[in-house]
């Protein structure tokens, strides 16, 4: 069933464990993503990126969640991956998003927080969760490419007026994770964090956290880290699969049997994480 981001954001809150977000950009990785949900018994969100929707084309996005969602017995959010512009909220709330993503980031405080209390006003009537996001996390996806030089870290003194004065239902917080591969291993602002979690109680969203070391991960949940996302261990995971299939069977030309492993491979990915973060026999 398709449910609000909120309600999997509150549960997870009050059970102190996250839930992970994973990026979709067509079918079979939406396939592997539901059936790890599925066999760990996990609420799951998944989300598209300005990439992703601009490659499936929303309609085929929320087409195939709805489908996914219904045939499905875990609870599913929906959302939009770092939405960059009110216009583009509104049409993911046509398209029945249960759960969206502004990011203002890059514009000054004021401004940032005038566009998410926008965003809630047409989100929030329509029973959708709003995802919003202070200091700026570095990296690249897709579209979106913050160098390690404009990257900044969340202050936790504006990350609670923030949340105070948008209203919003989740927070992603800038503590040194990027987005991408990682070139040696990211250290996590944990007094910041705590901090912000000593100062605000809007559950948090942490991402790029492919790469980030288990059990950095496992100190990050309890303080109040409620989503957490993950889009290129599974690209890797799924490029791994194909490659091989390439390399050990050069003459197969049957889709099912080049794009099958490769859906094993996202689902086993997928399962790990959600052990990871708490969130198994939690739907
Ligand atoms: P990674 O690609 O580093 O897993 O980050 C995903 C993400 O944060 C999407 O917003």
């Amino acid at each position: 069933m398709l449910v609000s981001g909120k309600e999997i954001f509150q549960e997870a809150k009050k059970g102190k464990y996250a839930v992970g977000a994973f990026n979709l950009n067509n079918m079979e990785i939406l396939q592997s993503i539901i059936e790890a949900a599925e066999a760990e018994k996990s609420p799951v969100i998944i989300q598209a990126s300005q990439g992703g929707l601009k490659y499936a084309g929303i309609e085929y996005v929320a087409g195939m969640a709805r489908i996914a969602a219904e045939k499905a017995s875990v609870p599913i959010a929906l959302n939009i991956d770092h939405g960059t512009s009110f216009e583009q909220i509104v049409q993911c709330v046509r398209h029945g998003f249960t759960a969206v993503m502004i990011d203002g980031s890059k514009l000054p405080f004021e401004e940032n927080i005038a566009l998410t209390k926008r965003v809630t006003e047409v989100a929030h009537p329509n029973g959708i969760s709003v995802e919003a996001e202070l200091g700026k996390i570095g990296g690249v996806e897709d579209d979106i490419v913050v160098s390690a030089r404009d990257a900044t870290f969340t202050d936790p003194d504006e990350a609670a007026e923030f949340a105070e004065r948008t209203n919003c239902d989740a927070l992603a917080v800038a503590i040194g994770t990027a987005h991408g591969v990682y070139h040696g291993e990211p250290k996590l602002d944990f007094e910041r964090l705590e901090e912000i979690s000593k100062k605000t109680d809007v559950p948090l969203v942490l991402h790029g956290a492919s790469g980030v070391p288990d059990e950095a991960i496992g100190r990050a949940i309890p303080y109040g880290i409620v989503k957490i996302n993950i889009d290129t261990e599974l690209r890797m995971a799924f490029a791994d699969a194909v490659k091989r299939v390439a390399t050990e069977k050069p003459d197969e030309i049957d889709p099912r049997k080049i794009l099958g492993p490769a859906k094993e491979a996202m689902f086993e990915v997928v399962r790990k994480k959600m052990r990871l973060f708490g969130s198994s026999n939690k739907a």
